[in-house]
């Protein structure tokens, strides 16, 4: 990794009321006046790389905004991040662009299964993959992961069987898996691998967050594993919450098979979305080009803010860390507290001042859980965690002791 730059402005408390940010919309906090914590939404509060801002200034200056291609230097920038900073060596011509990941994993769907047939999903997982799935009309065949002495780990058997049945077609792999917050390692992505391999089932890799992996962990890209991986698999890659700009930028699937890459060529075409848009190509090439040294100082901001959550949950007894090795999402376990799911919500809204993401929007595996965004500035983030030390100490007294312990 590069050295960390001198100056990078993490700690900039910037009113994301100023525009409609997501993360801040009434649907999402609360529709009354109370103040809480914006942790639902998944992105990061920080501005993005001074190397972003600069060439979308710069572009802004040029002032015409007419139709325009895809930037010579724009592949060739994502690759050179891939392999320099992954080692994964990418083919620019296997490159094909999308709007956003979602709309690749839909296409996907919808071109590689038929109607009916099952995709396989790992839950507690990434919420919008059952709509995508839902809206497509296509099974979700549930593979649950399973939580081992604090460390979520995939079922093999349990994939095995839901693989082998004959409709069943495809798999999303989440990598790193949003919201529990692993970084997958090589033996568990070959075995999978070798498993979807054996069945036909072809695997859609989400590595939208493969880029934020912490210290003593490594982002394995799916493909990087041999030919026989690369050749069953569409990998969705994009810069959204690497560099925090997901309102302006666009996604990127690499996909090494010619038929598969072609036919997803062509159902680009045929849905029109394969037209640019001149802040995404600069505000992309800038950070795979120079938003390297941004990135490491945010993960050590990250771990830090991992940190202070680790620390000062010890002080509350009944809610448990599970222990992330990369994003900046952390998966909280709330289960001693013996709230049912809904009351665990209305609970972190009322007493907390939380506005997390619900657990069991995750899947059922989820019930007991939220998810908290830590991509914020620490004092925020230690505001965030007294409140809910406060929170929980009162409840405790009101019910007389935790239940379960
Ligand atoms: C794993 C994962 N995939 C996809 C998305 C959404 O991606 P996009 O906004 O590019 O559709 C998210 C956003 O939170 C995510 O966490």
């Amino acid at each position: 990794m590069e050295n960390l730059p001198l100056a990078v402005e993490l700690d900039e408390e910037i009113d994301r009321r100023l525009v409609p940010a997501l993360k801040v919309h009434p649907n999402v906090i609360g529709m009354d006046e109370t103040p809480r914590f914006a942790a639902g939404v998944a992105d990061m509060d920080f501005k993005a790389p001074p190397a972003v801002l600069e060439a979308m200034s710069n572009r802004l200056d040029h002032g015409v905004f007419g139709y325009e291609t895809v930037p010579d230097g724009l592949l060739r920038a994502l690759t050179q991040w891939l392999r320099k900073r992954h080692g994964w060596s990418v083919d620019e011509s296997h490159v094909l662009r999308a709007p956003n990941i979602l709309n690749a994993l839909a296409i996907a769907a919808s071109l590689f299964t038929p109607e009916g047939d099952g995709v396989i999903v790992q839950p507690p997982v990434f919420f919008d993959f059952f709509d995508i799935l839902g809206e497509n009309n296509r099974a979700m065949v549930s593979n649950p992961l399973i939580l081992n002495r604090g460390r979520y780990q995939m079922d093999f058997e349990d994939l095995e069987l839901k693989a082998s049945d004959p409709r069943v077609k495809m798999i999303y792999l989440c990598n790193h898996q949003n919201p529990v917050a692993r970084v997958w390692g090589r033996d568990e992505l070959q075995r999978l691998g070798d498993i979807c391999n054996r069945y036909g089932v072809l695997v859609v890799s989400d590595e939208m967050h493969g880029d934020l992996a912490f210290s003593g962990h490594t982002y394995v890209p799916f493909t990087s594993l041999g030919a026989e991986f690369a050749a069953n698999c569409i990998t969705c890659l994009s810069p959204a919450k690497t560099f925090n700009i997901a309102s302006c930028c666009c996604a990127f699937t690499v996909i090494s098979d010619d038929v598969n890459r072609r036919a997803f060529q062509v159902e680009n075409s045929r849905l029109t979305v394969n037209k640019n848009n001149a802040f995404a190509n600069v505000a992309m090439e800038a950070a795979y080009s120079d938003g390297g040294p941004w990135l490491n100082a945010v993960l050590a901001y990250l771990e830090t803010n991992v940190d202070l959550v680790r620390h000062l949950l010890k002080t509350v007894p009944g809610v448990d860390l599970i222990e992330p090795e990369g994003t900046f999402l952390l998966w909280l376990d709330f289960r001693q507290l013996g709230f049912r799911p809904d009351d665990l919500t209305v609970f972190l809204r009322d007493e907390a001042k939380w506005a997390v993401a619900r657990g069991h929007a995750f899947g059922k595996e989820g019930a007991g859980f939220a998810r908290l965004n830590i991509g914020c500035t620490h004092t925020r983030l230690e505001d965030a965690l007294h409140q809910l030390v406060k929170a929980v100490a009162q409840f405790d007294g009101r019910s007389g002791g935790i239940p379960g312990r």
